[in-house]
């Protein structure tokens, strides 16, 4: 049959999903099943604790009291089922001291993803610029451009920890910049912009009347005392900033596909309006187990401690290791690993591959400047000393490098 692809549009026809040609990134198409059958360690989801459980008890008894009672083979209300947005409302009342009205502000969307593509899409129109900052999460290059805007990139300086540089911002705006799009604390660095930092940011959309859009995704593991701000908290931002978030890495859950919008009257209004339309609805079952996980307070403060030992000890390996260079990750699960003097980043992550049997990220697909980076999740595996075996696999395999290139 003749292709068909000339009715689809510019934007999505360029899009490669690794059916037609092989694709080696973890994340797209069927490259991780098939290393996952071959015995490849993933340390390339930032998905946390996987592939090993980790459903605490009480929300697996609600579910299955939930699924024994039959009402989840219904549709949860499309904008979120109500006690469900009830306890993200509290949540984010207790963590930012905003006033947050669960019928009002909070929409609940079926993983961040989709939830970080609707929260651009009232906004985003043909020839738009859209500012994101370099390095970044992939969607956040990706989904602009769907929309049919255009993404400038905004370099973050590695030598100043990947703080956001307001010169850099300034010198990109056009009379076509819209909106600005961060990822707080970002994904791949696991930077936590400051305070004054963001307050500079801010001023610059505020003065230029852009909008914000704000993942949240890594907020809830924040480590070494550092402050985390929600910018819309800040002054004059509540009207202009779109926060999405999700309980997938705070709460271990990226299984449950279950992610949150918070947002002003006058733009959640708009995504009231398109909800049915557009997202349907999130899972029930899953909304009764998140609304479970996010009452059980002390387990979030668990996860954030054994999150922070995974660090500290993936830190301690790797940073013995000559020739790359880190930082203390700040939040999360990951750790970004400068490996340029090495290679080029493609090079060792197909190099850890074969000689660790570990699949790693490779830093180009967070932009330019992810060049010559490696993300490794460290917070995969349930198991502490399954992880310390990993990571000992993958740091004697570059200081192996390190040794061959210096020889
Ligand atoms: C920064 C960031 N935002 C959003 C997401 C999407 O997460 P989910 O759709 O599971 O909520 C991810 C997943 O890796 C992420 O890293």
């Amino acid at each position: 049959m003749a292709s068909i692809k000339h009715l689809m549009n510019r934007e999505f026809k360029h899009l490669s999903g690794g059916l037609f040609e092989e694709v080696n990134k973890a994340d797209v198409g069927e490259g991780a099943g098939n290393l996952i059958a071959q015995g490849v360690d993933i340390m390339a989801w930032a998905d946390p604790f996987f592939p090993d459980p980790s459903i605490p008890e009480s929300v697996k008894k609600v579910m299955i009291e939930a699924i024994t009672d039959g009402f989840p083979s219904h549709y949860s209300m499309p904008i979120g089922m109500k006690e469900l947005r009830v306890e993200i409302a509290s949540k984010i009342e207790r963590e930012t001291a905003l006033s947050i009205n669960p019928s009002r502000n909070v929409i609940v969307t079926p993983g961040s993803d989709s939830g970080l593509l609707y929260a651009m899409m009232p906004f985003i129109e043909t020839g738009d610029e859209i500012m994101v900052v370099d390095p970044s999460y992939p969607s956040n290059y990706l989904d602009p451009v769907l929309l049919k805007g255009s993404v400038i990139h905004v370099p973050l300086d590695e030598k100043n920890n990947y703080a956001l540089n307001i010169d850099e911002f300034e010198k990109r705006l056009t009379s076509k910049t819209k909106m600005v799009v961060i990822t707080h604390p970002n994904n791949p660095t696991t930077t936590v912009f400051r305070k004054d930092n963001l307050i500079q940011l801010c001023n610059f959309i505020k003065k230029n009347d852009l909008i914000l859009v704000c993942d949240q995704a890594f907020e809830d593991h924040i480590f070494d005392g550092i402050e985390f701000i929600s910018p819309c908290t800040l002054p004059g931002m509540w009207e202009r900033t779109v926060t999405v978030c999700s309980i997938s890495k705070g709460l271990g859950l990226s299984g449950f596909r279950i992610g949150y919008i918070y947002a002003p009257d006058e733009i959640m209004d708009i995504y009231y309006a398109a909800a049915v339309n557009v997202l349907g609805a999130a899972s029930t079952i899953t909304s009764i187990g998140a609304l479970q996980a996010l009452r059980e307070r002390e387990y979030l403060r668990s996860l954030t401690k054994r999150h922070e030992q995974r660090r500290t000890l993936a830190y301690s390996i790797f940073s013995k290791v000559r020739g790359i260079s880190l930082e203390k990750s700040e939040s999360g699960i990951l750790t970004w690993i400068n490996v340029s003097k090495l290679g080029t980043s493609s090079d060792i992550v197909a190099y850890l591959l074969k000689e660790a049997n570990v699949l790693v990220n490779d830093g180009s697909s967070y932009g330019e400047l992810g060049k010559g980076h490696i993300r490794v999740v460290t917070s995969v595996f349930g198991d502490d000393e399954k992880a310390k075996e990993v990571f000992h696999r993958i740091a004697t395999a570059l200081e192996k490098k390190y040794l061959s290139n210096n020889m």
